[in-house]
């Protein structure tokens, strides 16, 4: 039996209403889309479900509304094996939702309204926490930036170690990056955490990228970038891992799925070399599919990948 340390993921859980769309609506234009789901989402309860599917400890901390969204949120983490006491119940507003649009080709738009997730207090996140010792915490930024902050400060004090994937991004300040072992930015994000807009970056930009960003305070930068797979910066390596070539039909939570895998592999032990190859290889299956946590594989799926 493998031995791996608790993962906690502290974030949002979010219905997502999702429209499949043949291109992404230009401001002012009408579009008919092609199809509607509601499916569960959010980028926190992404990754507790893709730490819960591959087999890793996982309890989640956020917040949901008295709702029936709520109700089917946390049962979707349950059913994945994640442990949902840190999930808490807010009264005074609905379950967060996100309206995606998602085009041929896999790419997306998205908008979130937080609701519930807005209330996610400091003081929720150090009672999810009592007891944990070690291990890892994964945040995310659809949480108040307050409340993540505080995460980081008290993980680093009981000794997790600490995976920020800085999405929606937003400036964030020294305190802070300094507490953050892993940053895990795709290409806009980690543009925009350097004062610029949201773009791509090609690869023979990713080392400069990561370098600029691991000044900012992280202890290492994995650079997510998409179809051409993530680039690794710690100060010893600046390295590529490229991505399995697949035909993407939905790309919505693919970063979150790198990041439940890269946590779970990591809190088996294994070296970060290994834990990219096993995230990248979950990040393309994901892609493949529809939706967000629809779209996270188990671990049978990704094993078969690597063997
Ligand atoms: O990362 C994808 C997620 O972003 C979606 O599930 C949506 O809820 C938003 O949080």
């Amino acid at each position: 039996m493998l031995m791996s340390q608790t993962i906690v993921v502290v974030g949002s859980l979010n219905m997502d209403f999702v429209v499949q769309v043949d291109k992404l609506p230009l401001p002012g234009e009408t579009l008919r889309g092609r199809s509607f789901d509601m499916l569960p989402g959010g980028k926190g309860a992404n990754q507790a479900c893709a730490v819960g599917r591959l087999g890793g400890r996982c309890r989640m901390v956020g917040r949901v509304g008295a709702d029936s969204f709520g109700h089917q949120l946390r049962a979707n983490l349950q059913t994945a094996g994640v442990d949902v006491s840190g999930v808490l119940t807010t009264a005074n507003d609905a379950t967060g939702v996100a309206f995606i649009f998602v085009e041929r080709g896999g790419q997306n738009e998205i908008v979130i309204a937080p609701g519930a997730n807005g209330y996610l207090r400091p003081n929720d996140v150090e009672a999810a926490l009592a007891g944990v010792a070690g291990g890892y915490l994964l945040l995310q930024l659809e949480s108040p930036l307050e409340t993540v902050e505080a995460a980081a400060a008290l993980g680093r004090h009981i000794g997790m170690k600490t995976v920020l994937d800085p999405a929606p991004a937003r400036p964030l300040g020294p305190n802070l990056l300094r507490q953050v072992d892993v940053l895990t930015p795709n290409e806009s994000e980690a543009l925009q955490l350097l004062g610029g807009r949201a773009g791509q970056v090609s690869l023979s930009q990713a080392e400069e990228i990561c370098r600029q960003l691991m000044s900012l305070g992280p202890h290492s930068v994995i650079l997510k970038l998409g179809d051409k797979g993530a680039w690794l910066a710690n100060g010893r390596q600046s390295l590529h891992f490229p991505a399995r070539a697949v035909e993407a039909v939905d790309t919505t939570a693919a970063g979150d799925t790198f990041n439940g895998a890269l946590a779970v592999a990591l809190a088996e032990g294994k070296p970060i070399h290994e834990a990219i190859g096993f995230a990248n290889l979950a990040a393309s299956l994901s892609v493949t599919r529809a939706g967000a946590q629809t779209s996270i594989p188990v671990r049978d799926e990704v094993e078969c990948l690597l063997n």
